[in-house]
């Protein structure tokens, strides 16, 4: 097979509007990740990149939610969507976003080349706006009831009910969510790029080309979307936030999401190009690349319909696969952020890998990050919709990753330093048997059926031709049991040197296969590998692909370091307690902060003059009683002494102190808040409280005890 001169990954652009999940991880990023870290092994030209979508409405609805701007929710989620895929070991030449001006600017061309050589038609369509916020309605802005399923909350883009994708015009009683009033149809014009004109390239491409080698489920929905028959899809939208749009008379509009969004790929690629003094034009005009998209399956009509042909009119090279995952379930539901149902990285990472000073957890770092890589894979959703089960993942470790791998990687190198003196021992050609022979078959094969595998994007049967070949490995020592020839080494107390030299065959395969499985495993499990290669002794050089298959990896002699475990067990009470949490709904939907580091907490609302800070009045104050609210868990009514008066302030912290607890403690009052009814009791105030990574709430009081009343500034 003829290689391509180089290579374009991409990985799905995730909105910066939430943290991702890892059914995310699963579907566009690890997949991404271990196919370039394939390719990096053979030394090939390739460049991987992502970034952060940061345009459509999902930006400012997420930033009406948190009370906020659109910058600032792109700023806060790009920095802590780029830390997580960091943390996970996703190795991106390049995390971008498309908030930068290289982005927009490239975007506009993009259009404007388009639009110039008469590739986008305007029309002109009545579509729906609110009167008093005096702005056209993004889908997402209308809700209605569905006329599928009778749901009243349903939006203008599809129901969350029963997911039917809808259109606005389909709701009924549709709503304006900005003012709650009902929307007018109001005339307005945009830009279309007419996708049925080009059904007969598109059905050449996808349905006679690509119809063996790519996936059956991508090749079916774009089969569905042209044989329902292509229209022409509105490139612009008329909205405060994007990529303006650049043509005189067209203020308010800015280009769709989707459009600009792919685009995406070629500024990132054009910044790694800046940044590394290299040339971005091949990666994008040379026939000789192999640019492959990873995605998800909601993604696949935009990779496989709209944005080819956005590439071919524009004279560029088109996708050479794109392998889109389908979902990933948990623990027998779909992931969904509305009902709080997810495992999100950040959660993974904050329970498993890291502390909240960045530093490795005890029993965690790259060790827990490999394992969920391991999980992923294994269970990764490349043909159907798969499932991620905490009990699967401590199977997974457990059997096959502690007991599999890690065992027989850690006999090897306890028997070698038993009884080789910790060096590489000879192998004696003379002895050699047919289980050497086979084991020594067995990994070359092995190394023919992954890299088949990985070719084809099939990581799932890589991965477990890898824990096969190691559970070779332990068969074959299980077989030899160079123990038990120990201890018959002797006969009346005489050395037999066959004995010895018995052990030495078998522990010098061993041996090189524990470096053949460092190559192996190196795509899917980087840290694994680099473990492995300071216990083996050997720079990272060997990890080289081509190495692979070898049985002369590690030199006769050389003496090797001591074993360390590779993965650690997970325990029974761990998955429970993840379960639990799952199920409680502690791990919060909408309080992604607590799940950030403090750095990345910065700059989380907008900036605000001294006179606004000095209108909050907060005093010292000393909480003399306090009692539960009735029916309701989280609130408990207190009066809180401020020295000038005692007030009665009604605080949600009844889930983290009882009321005992609490009296005589010294806080902080915000007094001049305006009076708010709780549980028909009136609340005068709030008192100030930090919450920590766990979601935990601590007060916020003077070093020592102070005078009650006085003034916190
Ligand atoms: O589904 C999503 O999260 C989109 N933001 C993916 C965009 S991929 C590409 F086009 F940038
Ligand atoms: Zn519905």
């Amino acid at each position: 097979m003829k290689q391509p001169k180089r290579y374009l990954i991409t990985s799905a652009l995730p909105y910066a509007n939430g943290l991702k999940h890892i059914g995310h991880l699963a579907g566009a990023y690890l997949p991404a990740d271990t196919y370039v870290r394939y390719l990096r092994a053979q030394k090939r030209d390739v460049v991987f990149v992502c970034g952060s979508d940061e345009h459509g409405t999902a930006i400012p609805i997420q930033a009406k939610k948190e009370c906020t701007t659109p910058k600032a929710i792109i700023d806060k989620y790009h920095e802590a969507m780029k830390q997580d895929f960091k943390d996970m070991a996703m190795s991106f030449d390049i995390y971008h976003r498309t908030s930068a001006p290289i982005h927009h600017e490239t975007a506009r061309d993009f259009f404007t080349s388009l639009n110039d050589r008469g590739e986008l038609e305007i029309k002109e369509s009545e579509q729906y706006f609110d009167e008093e916020a005096q702005i056209f309605l993004a889908d997402r802005y209308i809700k209605g009831t569905c006329p599928n399923c009778g749901s009243d909350r349903a939006f203008g883009d599809q129901c969350e009910n029963c997911g039917r994708t809808l259109s606005p015009d389909e709701l009924i009683n549709p709503v304006s969510t900005l003012s709650g009033k009902v929307p007018v149809k109001k005339k307005t014009s945009h830009w279309y790029l007419p996708l049925g004109k080009h059904e007969t390239f598109l059905r050449e491409w996808i349905l006679n080309d690509h119809k063996n080698d790519w996936r059956s489920t991508v090749v079916g929905q774009c089969k569905s979307w042209i044989e329902g028959g292509l229209q022409s899809r509105a490139v612009t939208r008329d909205l405060n936030w994007g990529v303006k749009v650049p043509v005189i008379n067209a203020d308010g509009k800015v280009l769709y999401v989707w459009f600009d969004a792919p685009i995406g790929y070629i500024s990132a690629t054009k910044q790694w190009a800046l940044d590394n003094g290299k040339a971005w034009e091949p990666y994008w005009n040379d026939n000789d690349t192999k640019l492959l998209h990873f995605i998800g399956k909601d993604n696949i009509v935009f990779h496989c319909i709209i944005f080819p042909v956005m590439l071919k009119l524009h004279g560029n090279i088109l996708p050479e696969n794109v392998p889109a995952n389908e979902f990933l379930n948990l623990e027998g539901d779909k992931m969904s952020t509305s009902r709080n149902w997810k495992l999100e990285m950040r959660d993974y990472i904050n329970d498993f890998v890291k502390n909240a000073d960045g530093t490795d957890k005890e029993n965690g770092g790259g060790q827990c990050v490999d394992m969920l890589r391991y999980y992923l894979t294994q269970i990764a959703p490349e043909t159907k919709d798969s499932e991620f089960t905490w009990k699967g993942f401590q199977d997974a470790v457990n059997s096959e990753l502690v007991a599999i791998f890690g065992n027989f990687v850690n006999r090897s190198f306890v028997l070698m330093h038993k009884l080789c003196n910790g060096k590489v021992p000879l192998f004696h050609n003379d002895i050699i048997d047919d289980k050497d022979k086979d084991l020594i078959t067995r990994i070359a094969t092995a190394k023919e059926n992954i890299t088949a595998s990985l070719e084809a994007y099939r990581f799932r049967d890589a991965m477990f031709e890898i824990i096969d070949l190691a559970r070779a490995g332990n068969k074959y020592m299980q077989e030899k049991e160079p123990w038990i020839v120990a201890r018959q080494a002797t006969k009346a107390g005489v050395p037999i040197p066959e004995a010895q030299e018995q052990i030495d065959n078998c522990l010098h395969l061993c041996m090189q296969l524990c470096a053949n499985l460092a190559i192996l495993v190196n795509p899917f499990l980087p840290f694994t590998a680099k473990k492995l290669c300071f216990m083996l002794k050997v720079v990272d050089k060997m990890l080289h692909w081509e190495n692979a298959g070898s049985m002369k990896l590690l030199s006769v002699g050389y003496s090797l370091r001591a074993p360390e475990l590779l993965f650690r067990k997970i325990e029974d009470a761990e998955i429970t307690a993840q379960v639990e949490k799952l199920k409680s709904g502690l791990i919060k939907t909408n309080n992604n902060n607590a799940k950030l580091t403090p750095a990345m907490k910065q700059e989380l609302k907008p900036i605000i003059q001294f006179d606004d800070f000095a209108k909050i009045d907060l005093k010292t104050g000393t909480i003399i009683a306090a009692e539960k609210v009735e029916k309701a868990d989280k609130l408990l009514k207190l009066e809180v002494d401020l020295g000038f008066e005692t007030r009665t302030i009604v605080s949600g912290i009844a889930l983290h102190y009882t009321a005992e607890e609490i009296i005589g403690k010294q806080v902080t009052v915000v007094t001049n808040l305006a009076p708010r009814k709780m549980k028909g009791i009136e609340s005068n105030g709030m008192i100030l409280m930090a919450e920590d990574q766990s979601g935990k709430l601590h007060f916020i009081k003077p070093e020592t005890t102070i005078d009650k009343g006085s003034n916190v500034s």
